[in-house]
Protein backbone atom coordinates (compact mmCIF):
# COMPACT_ATOMS: atom_id res chain seq x y z
CA UNK A 1 0.00 0.00 0.00
CA UNK A 2 1.31 3.52 -0.57
CA UNK A 3 1.66 6.08 2.09
CA UNK A 4 2.25 9.34 1.66
CA UNK A 5 2.60 12.02 4.18
CA UNK A 6 0.96 15.30 3.22
CA UNK A 7 1.29 18.28 5.60
CA UNK A 8 1.75 22.18 5.23
CA UNK A 9 4.91 23.59 6.99
CA UNK A 10 6.24 26.78 7.62
CA UNK A 11 10.05 27.88 7.48
CA UNK A 12 10.59 26.26 11.11
CA UNK A 13 8.54 23.30 10.55
CA UNK A 14 5.86 24.86 12.51
CA UNK A 15 2.30 23.44 11.18
CA UNK A 16 -0.23 24.62 14.03
CA UNK A 17 -1.46 26.51 16.84
CA UNK A 18 -3.63 26.09 19.65
CA UNK A 19 -5.56 23.27 17.54
CA UNK A 20 -5.54 25.34 14.70
CA UNK A 21 -3.48 25.46 11.25
CA UNK A 22 -1.12 28.26 10.58
CA UNK A 23 -2.42 29.45 7.46
CA UNK A 24 -5.30 28.88 5.55
CA UNK A 25 -4.29 28.77 2.02
CA UNK A 26 -6.55 28.28 -0.49
CA UNK A 27 -4.73 27.05 -2.94
CA UNK A 28 -3.14 24.67 -0.61
CA UNK A 29 -6.42 23.41 1.15
CA UNK A 30 -7.82 22.69 -3.11
CA UNK A 31 -4.45 20.53 -3.36
CA UNK A 32 -5.05 18.66 -0.39
CA UNK A 33 -8.10 17.62 -1.22
CA UNK A 34 -7.68 16.86 -5.18
CA UNK A 35 -4.63 14.52 -3.48
CA UNK A 36 -6.61 13.06 -1.07
CA UNK A 37 -9.95 12.67 -2.33
CA UNK A 38 -11.16 8.82 -2.55
CA UNK A 39 -8.22 7.57 -0.62
CA UNK A 40 -7.49 6.78 2.92
CA UNK A 41 -6.49 9.27 5.30
CA UNK A 42 -5.36 8.54 8.53
CA UNK A 43 -4.93 11.26 11.56
CA UNK A 44 -4.24 11.69 15.72
CA UNK A 45 -7.46 12.03 17.24
CA UNK A 46 -6.33 15.82 17.93
CA UNK A 47 -6.05 16.44 14.27
CA UNK A 48 -9.35 14.79 14.18
CA UNK A 49 -11.16 16.91 16.71
CA UNK A 50 -9.54 19.78 14.88
CA UNK A 51 -11.97 19.76 11.68
CA UNK A 52 -14.38 22.41 11.31
CA UNK A 53 -16.85 20.06 10.15
CA UNK A 54 -15.91 16.63 11.31
CA UNK A 55 -15.09 13.77 9.10
CA UNK A 56 -13.71 14.55 5.40
CA UNK A 57 -16.44 13.72 3.03
CA UNK A 58 -15.17 11.08 0.27
CA UNK A 59 -12.20 9.44 1.94
CA UNK A 60 -12.23 6.89 4.61
CA UNK A 61 -11.05 8.68 7.89
CA UNK A 62 -9.29 7.08 10.49
CA UNK A 63 -8.23 8.27 13.85
CA UNK A 64 -5.72 6.72 15.96
CA UNK A 65 -6.37 7.01 19.89
CA UNK A 66 -5.16 5.00 22.35
CA UNK A 67 -8.59 5.60 24.00
CA UNK A 68 -10.68 1.92 23.19
CA UNK A 69 -13.63 3.80 23.73
CA UNK A 70 -13.42 7.05 21.39
CA UNK A 71 -15.96 7.61 19.31
CA UNK A 72 -15.32 9.64 15.79
CA UNK A 73 -18.49 9.96 13.91
CA UNK A 74 -18.01 9.21 10.45
CA UNK A 75 -14.67 8.01 11.20
CA UNK A 76 -13.06 4.68 12.07
CA UNK A 77 -10.42 4.11 14.81
CA UNK A 78 -7.45 2.37 15.35
CA UNK A 79 -4.78 1.76 17.77
CA UNK A 80 -1.81 2.90 16.33
CA UNK A 81 -0.36 4.00 12.77
CA UNK A 82 0.31 0.69 11.42
CA UNK A 83 -2.68 -0.52 12.81
CA UNK A 84 -4.76 1.81 10.89
CA UNK A 85 -2.14 1.24 7.58
CA UNK A 86 -3.09 -2.42 7.43
CA UNK A 87 -6.45 -1.51 7.33
CA UNK A 88 -6.68 0.45 4.08
CA UNK A 89 -7.18 -0.66 0.74
CA UNK A 90 -6.61 2.60 -1.29
CA UNK A 91 -3.51 4.65 -1.18
CA UNK A 92 -3.06 6.12 2.21
CA UNK A 93 -2.06 9.95 3.19
CA UNK A 94 -1.54 10.69 6.88
CA UNK A 95 -2.62 13.99 7.18
CA UNK A 96 -1.01 14.81 11.00
CA UNK A 97 -0.71 15.99 13.51
CA UNK A 98 2.88 16.76 15.29
CA UNK A 99 3.27 13.01 17.08
CA UNK A 100 1.51 11.03 13.73
CA UNK A 101 3.82 12.98 11.40
CA UNK A 102 6.84 12.11 14.00
CA UNK A 103 5.95 8.20 14.02
CA UNK A 104 5.01 8.00 9.79
CA UNK A 105 7.87 9.39 8.38
CA UNK A 106 9.55 6.50 8.52
CA UNK A 107 6.78 4.36 6.85
CA UNK A 108 5.93 7.10 4.78
CA UNK A 109 6.96 6.55 0.87
CA UNK A 110 6.18 9.86 -0.15
CA UNK A 111 6.34 13.40 1.24
CA UNK A 112 3.62 16.01 -0.26
CA UNK A 113 4.62 19.00 1.28
CA UNK A 114 3.35 22.47 1.10
CA UNK A 115 6.42 24.79 2.45
CA UNK A 116 5.10 27.95 3.31
CA UNK A 117 7.70 31.21 3.29
CA UNK A 118 6.61 32.42 6.55
CA UNK A 119 7.68 31.55 10.00
CA UNK A 120 5.55 31.87 12.81
CA UNK A 121 6.74 32.57 16.19
CA UNK A 122 3.78 31.32 17.85
CA UNK A 123 3.53 27.74 16.49
CA UNK A 124 2.91 24.72 19.53
CA UNK A 125 3.09 21.64 16.98
CA UNK A 126 5.94 21.13 14.93
CA UNK A 127 7.22 18.25 11.86
CA UNK A 128 9.63 16.22 12.09
CA UNK A 129 13.38 16.91 10.83
CA UNK A 130 13.31 15.54 7.33
CA UNK A 131 16.42 13.62 6.52
CA UNK A 132 17.07 14.97 2.67
CA UNK A 133 19.12 12.43 1.76
CA UNK A 134 16.82 9.69 1.86
CA UNK A 135 14.61 11.76 -0.62
CA UNK A 136 14.61 12.74 -4.26
CA UNK A 137 12.42 15.93 -5.23
CA UNK A 138 9.81 14.53 -7.80
CA UNK A 139 7.87 17.67 -7.95
CA UNK A 140 8.15 21.31 -7.03
CA UNK A 141 5.09 23.55 -8.37
CA UNK A 142 5.07 27.63 -6.84
CA UNK A 143 1.70 28.61 -6.81
CA UNK A 144 0.77 31.98 -6.54
CA UNK A 145 -0.04 32.55 -3.28
CA UNK A 146 -0.23 34.92 -0.40
CA UNK A 147 2.02 34.36 2.03
CA UNK A 148 4.02 32.58 -0.62
CA UNK A 149 4.47 28.57 -0.47
CA UNK A 150 6.06 25.91 -2.99
CA UNK A 151 4.01 22.11 -3.29
CA UNK A 152 7.02 19.98 -2.71
CA UNK A 153 6.64 16.38 -3.49
CA UNK A 154 9.88 14.08 -2.06
CA UNK A 155 9.88 10.30 -2.60
CA UNK A 156 12.03 7.99 -0.54
CA UNK A 157 14.85 6.35 -2.50
CA UNK A 158 16.67 4.81 0.70
N1 LIG B 1 -0.07 22.03 8.90
C1 LIG B 1 -0.55 20.82 8.71
O1 LIG B 1 -0.37 20.21 7.66
C2 LIG B 1 -1.32 20.16 9.82
C3 LIG B 1 -1.90 18.89 9.60
C4 LIG B 1 -2.60 18.29 10.66
C5 LIG B 1 -2.72 18.94 11.87
N2 LIG B 1 -2.16 20.16 12.03
C6 LIG B 1 -2.27 20.86 13.31
O2 LIG B 1 -1.78 19.99 14.33
C7 LIG B 1 -2.52 20.21 15.55
C8 LIG B 1 -3.24 18.93 15.97
O3 LIG B 1 -2.33 17.87 16.02
P1 LIG B 1 -1.50 17.43 17.31
O4 LIG B 1 -0.07 17.35 16.89
O5 LIG B 1 -1.85 18.28 18.46
O6 LIG B 1 -2.08 15.98 17.60
P2 LIG B 1 -2.38 14.70 16.66
O7 LIG B 1 -1.11 14.09 16.19
O8 LIG B 1 -3.41 15.02 15.64
O9 LIG B 1 -3.12 13.76 17.73
C9 LIG B 1 -2.44 13.30 18.86
C10 LIG B 1 -3.23 12.15 19.41
O10 LIG B 1 -3.11 11.03 18.53
C11 LIG B 1 -3.15 9.85 19.30
N3 LIG B 1 -1.88 9.13 19.15
C12 LIG B 1 -0.64 9.64 18.90
N4 LIG B 1 0.26 8.65 18.83
C13 LIG B 1 -0.42 7.50 19.03
C14 LIG B 1 -0.03 6.15 19.06
N5 LIG B 1 1.25 5.75 18.87
N6 LIG B 1 -0.98 5.21 19.29
C15 LIG B 1 -2.27 5.57 19.49
N7 LIG B 1 -2.70 6.85 19.46
C16 LIG B 1 -1.77 7.80 19.23
C17 LIG B 1 -3.38 10.26 20.74
O11 LIG B 1 -4.80 10.33 20.89
P3 LIG B 1 -5.52 10.03 22.31
O12 LIG B 1 -5.10 11.15 23.21
O13 LIG B 1 -6.97 10.05 21.98
O14 LIG B 1 -5.03 8.68 22.76
C18 LIG B 1 -2.77 11.65 20.76
O15 LIG B 1 -3.26 12.47 21.81
C19 LIG B 1 -3.51 21.31 15.23
O16 LIG B 1 -2.94 22.57 15.54
C20 LIG B 1 -3.69 21.16 13.73
O17 LIG B 1 -4.17 22.34 13.12
C21 LIG B 1 -1.47 20.78 11.04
Amino acid sequence: MQVSIIAAIDRRGGIGRHGDLLYHISADLRRFKALTMGNTIVMGRRTFESLPKGALPGRRNIVVTRQTDYKAEGAETAGNIREAIAMAATPVFIIGGGPIYAQAIGLADRLELTVIDAAADDADTFFPAIDLDSYRVERIERPDTEPQCSFVTLVRIK
